[in-house]
């Protein structure tokens, strides 16, 4: 099976969890693609009725609307039902009890709008294809951090303080890579088994750092093409 594939099963399994009436966070990237064309049939069929959807990115909410899904915004409807959003890589630590989900996120650049949302929401549902999946965040992926451009500088010493190698990142004609919300990011480095709590707080306590794309345990649940992994086990 495709990449793609795996992308597109996912997301058709995840859009299942969307009852009509729902307020709907959409997430950003290739696989939350597959939601957008899945919602935009079930509502051609008239089979999710009433729904209204949050877009995390100015990307998102072209393809939404082009595929003329109803939109609404934050202001409106500052309570989200379910969010459904891709991750870069996920890490899941099973216990007896529950399993806990990290995620790194804000490789299409929207992690700022994307944690908002997810924050917003009252189910947070990511989507991946396998290969996501790593037994230690950074083993796979570094960490986008949102810095003010006036600070970027500072906050990239900051990062190297922390043992980080950030990179600015560039967009496809080699400029700075600039954000939705106008700022710039530093894709950061760090060797797995980085204690991921000690370093959230670290950067969460940073003014230049606008934010950053460790989502600690924020999902419910993580769904692949083939698995649905919850965050709490039910003991019965
Ligand atoms: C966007 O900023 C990211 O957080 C995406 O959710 C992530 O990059 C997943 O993208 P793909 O579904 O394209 O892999």
């Amino acid at each position: 099976m495709s990449v793609a594939e795996e992308k597109k099963l996912a997301a058709e399994k995840a859009v299942e969890l969307i009852k009509p009436g729902m307020v709907v966070g959409l997430g950003t990237g290739s696989t939350v693609h597959f939601v957008l064309l899945k919602i935009a049939e079930l509502i051609s069929k008239q089979t999710l009725n009433g729904i209204l959807c949050i877009p995390t990115s100015v990307d998102t909410e072209t393809k939404a609307r082009e595929l003329k899904l109803p939109l609404t915004t934050l202001d409106e409807n500052p309570l989200i039902d379910i969010t459904i959003d891709g991750a870069d890589e996920v890490s899941m630590e099973e216990n007896e009890r529950s399993v806990k989900i990290n995620l790194i996120k804000g490789g299409g650049g929207a992690l700022l709008r994307e944690k908002i949302v997810a924050q917003a929401s009252e189910q947070f549902v990511i989507i991946i294809d396998n290969a996501k999946v790593s037994k230690l965040l950074f083993e796979k992926w570094a960490l986008p951090v949102e810095v003010i451009k006036f600070a970027v500088r500072t906050e990239t010493e900051y990062l190297i303080s922390l043992g980080g190698k950030p990179v600015l990142r560039k967009d496809t004609n080699g400029r700075n890579y600039i954000t939705d919300e106008g700022n710039y990011i530093l894709d950061t480095t760090f060797l797995p088994g980085k204690n991921l709590y000690e370093l959230d707080i670290l950067l969460n306590k940073r003014a230049g750092i606008v934010e950053h794309g460790l989502f600690l345990d924020m999902a419910n649940s993580v769904i692949t093409n083939t698995k649905v992994i919850t965050s709490h086990i039910n003991i019965l």
